[in-house]
């Protein structure tokens, strides 16, 4: 098993091998992860709710993700490891190319940010400076307050359309990798095939270039809710190391996500 990069990645989506993604909070849990050949692990905001007991991400500090982020580094071997920017730590250039540093020298090897064209100054500016870039479209939970909860996105034409154009000005300015959350299968399958960049999905249909799960959904664990596009592969397995197997093969196998998992 050699290192996941960023060009190996692009070079899955091309020979059309799905990718495979956990989120990791910790060492342990990154270093099962990894041995099982996870292709990329993401300290997500979601550490908010899942680890912190919060309603939403909103909370969450870069000071939190760096802690997390030092953690999965150390129990990674081989899998990429990207890190989330929380809320309104890129508001400001000056702030975004701070907190991007924290998290680069805290492990990541990429930062995602939740956004659609109006980021694309400031991903160039960070790609200029040596910080790869991973965008965020559709639920992006950063924005819960004004959706009006968590809903899922790009159902009408229009909207649709617009997630489109702001996935392709997201990868024209740089960007290398897209996660794309609660969107119709359909919108899943048109934002994979609009890009080079890999799409990694999580509620956006089997048809993304990859696959992405929140740890404690995937193990049925979570503390107050189970998204529709999750599944408890615990249950089905009996022990957390087959679990983690099962995901990584029916992810690759095409049999996860199903249309019970799914939005039409
Ligand atoms: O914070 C997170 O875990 C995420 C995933 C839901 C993709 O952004």
């Amino acid at each position: 098993m050699k290192k996941v990069t960023i060009s190996r990645l692009i070079a899955q989506k091309a020979e059309g091998t799905k990718i495979t993604a956990l989120t990791a909070y910790d060492a342990s849990f990154a270093k099962m992860f990894d041995e099982q050949h996870i292709d990329v692990l993401l300290i997500g905001d979601s550490l908010g709710m899942v680890l912190q007991g919060e309603d939403d991400t909103l909370p969450v500090t870069v000071t939190d993700v760096a802690y997390h982020t030092r953690a999965v580094r150390k129990g990674t071997q081989n899998a990429f490891v990207l890190a989330d920017m929380p809320f309104m730590s890129y508001a400001t250039p000056q702030d975004t190319f701070t907190n991007a540093a924290t998290l680069m020298a805290a492990g990541a090897s990429m930062v995602k940010m939740e956004g659609g064209a109006w980021l694309c100054d400031t991903i160039s500016a960070l790609v200029e400076r040596g910080v790869p870039v991973c965008g965020h479209l559709g639920l992006t939970p950063q924005s819960v307050h004004v959706f009006g909860g968590f809903k899922v996105q790009g159902r009408d034409n229009d909207k649709a359309t617009k997630l489109i154009e702001d996935a392709i000005a997201l990868e024209q300015a740089g960007a290398q990798m897209l996660v794309l959350e609660c969107v119709p299968t359909s919108l899943g399958k048109a934002v994979s095939e609009a890009l080079t960049i890999p799409v990694i999905g999580i509620g956006a249909g089997p048809e993304t270039d990859g696959q992405i799960l929140v740890m404690h959904d995937m193990f049925g664990i979570s503390a107050n809710y189970m998204p529709k596009f999750s599944k408890n592969f615990l249950m089905e397995t009996g022990d957390m190391r087959s679990a983690v197997k099962k995901y990584i093969d029916d992810v690759k196998n095409g049999t996860f996500p199903g249309p019970a998992h799914s939005f039409e």
